[in-house]
């Protein structure tokens, strides 16, 4: 099982090209599973997940070829439409492919993605908006069992707006008969992304970054070329590292745009933030973060849940209080334990964290539980004095690519040791 080593205290300084994002890739390859072509996706980021989903799609049949961050996914031939137990396991947004298999095969069997590291993640919204496109769904020994006639379109009104649950709707509706509408639809750029991409095959979907997306069916999609989108929550991720640093970091390829409720935050802390096109710089302040008095994670265009954590490391050496609200996963602050490890004062209480800034945070022995937990980890050790080792790195290995190599090259002094 490999750690990373951080020794702490050194300066950030110097530039990073931002990956493909993560949670616009994983869609996109499941939409591949559509067209019966041949598709070729640019920026793939090089990830644990995204070997995961590459496994899901040998497994359905698929021909992959892969050159660095080009991904050739040929899918003319499926032969399967079961996810096994040991893929789902792994990775529980495997969810996401039955809508796409159940569009292409008329029948899907998954098994149920069950709890995980960051709550419950149930999947009923999946399900009853699945439902009311004509699926049959029976839920049997742990496994999903779906079947179709024929997939018609249908008025769709999700009670929360879930990221992965208006994916699998706007895979499944693309080639249905009429016309589907999503309402109170999620708004994340990574929807925006996969309505692109899906638009390019042939499909014929409106709406995507807004609460009301209109999807008519179409007969027919073509295999297509497409790049990713820059990961906005790694990019934010970075610019945590520099700011816990005093640091001053440069982000090339990324979207300012998607950025705005978490530059609004490290600005207000007293970060500079300049941004141009596809490029953005922070220069951290030489003296203490200011806190700010509450983040509370919403859907985007609120504060983002996924980067919670690396933004409550910096809270933890702000000067000052911060309260934050986790309003998307019940079990995200598993991350706190470690940070109070390593000297932070935090007490949590339900879904809200107080966060105490200290003068600083000292090295020591810390477990990541989880993806975006590991990476608050990394801030805290960057800032901390002496040295820090994180244990069980495959989990921030889901999400960012070769992260200590990025860091070392903007002066961090972090290793891996296997
Ligand atoms: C996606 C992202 C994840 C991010 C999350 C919220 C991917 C691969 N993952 O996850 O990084 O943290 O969005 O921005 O894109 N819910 C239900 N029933 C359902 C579905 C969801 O109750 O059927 C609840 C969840 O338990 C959670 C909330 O809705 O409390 C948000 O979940 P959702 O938006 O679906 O997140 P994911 O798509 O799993």
């Amino acid at each position: 099982m490999s750690s990373l080593i951080i020794k702490g205290g050194n300066r950030l300084e110097g530039e990073i090209e931002v990956q493909g994002a993560k949670n616009a890739v994983l869609p996109i390859l499941a939409a591949t599973i559509l067209n019966g072509g041949k598709n070729v996706i640019h920026n793939c980021p090089e990830l644990r997940d995204v070997k995961i989903t590459i496994e899901v799609l040998k497994n359905l049949g698929c021909k992959i070829k892969q050159e660095n961050k080009v991904l050739v996914v040929e899918s003319d031939n499926i032969t399967g439409h079961t996810i096994p137990d040991e893929l789902m396991r792994q990775m529980r947004s495997s969810i996401i492919f039955l809508g796409a298999i159940i569009a292409r095969c008329g029948k899907a069997v998954v098994s149920m993605p069950g709890g995980c590291e960051i709550g419950n993640r149930p999947i009923d919204l999946h399900l009853k908006a699945l439902r009311r496109l004509g699926i049959d769904i029976t839920e049997a020994h742990g496994y999903i069992h779906c079947e179709v006639e024929k997939l018609k379109g249908d008025n769709i009104h999700l009670d929360f707006p879930s990221v992965g649950a208006t994916e699998n709707i706007m895979l499944a509706a693309c080639m249905a008969e009429g016309t589907t509408v999503i309402t109170n639809a999620a708004r994340e750029p990574e929807i925006v992304d996969l309505e692109c991409f899906l638009n390019h095959m042939g499909a014929m979907v409106r709406g995507a970054g807004s609460d009301t997306i209109r999807i008519e069916g179409v007969k027919k999609l073509y295999g297509v070329e497409h790049e990713i989108i820059p990961d906005r929550i790694a990019g934010a991720t970075y610019l945590s590292c520099a700011a816990a640093t005093h640091g001053t970091m440069i982000l090339r390829h990324i979207n300012s745009g998607h950025m705005n409720a978490m530059t609004a935050v490290l600005k207000e802390m007293g970060c500079r933030i300049y941004d141009e096109k596809n490029r953005m710089i922070l220069t951290a302040p030489k003296t203490r973060l200011r806190p700010v008095k509450r983040i509370v994670t919403m859907p985007y265009p609120g504060f983002p849940t996924d980067i919670q954590s690396p933004f409550m490391a910096l809270s933890s050496i702000a000067d000052g209080t911060c309260v934050f609200v986790e309003n998307i996963f019940e079990n995200r602050y598993q991350h706190v334990e470690e940070l109070i490890r390593m000297g932070a004062d935090i007490k949590v209480d339900g879904r809200i964290a107080i966060v105490q800034g200290v003068e600083a945070l000292e090295g020591t022995n810390v477990v990541a539980k989880e993806l975006r937990g590991g990476a608050a980890l990394i801030v805290a050790a960057l800032s901390a004095d002496g040295i820090t080792e994180i244990d069980n790195v495959r989990y921030i290995d889901r999400g960012y690519e070769a992260i200590e190599k990025y860091l070392s090259a903007c002066g961090a002094n972090i290793k891996r040791k296997e």
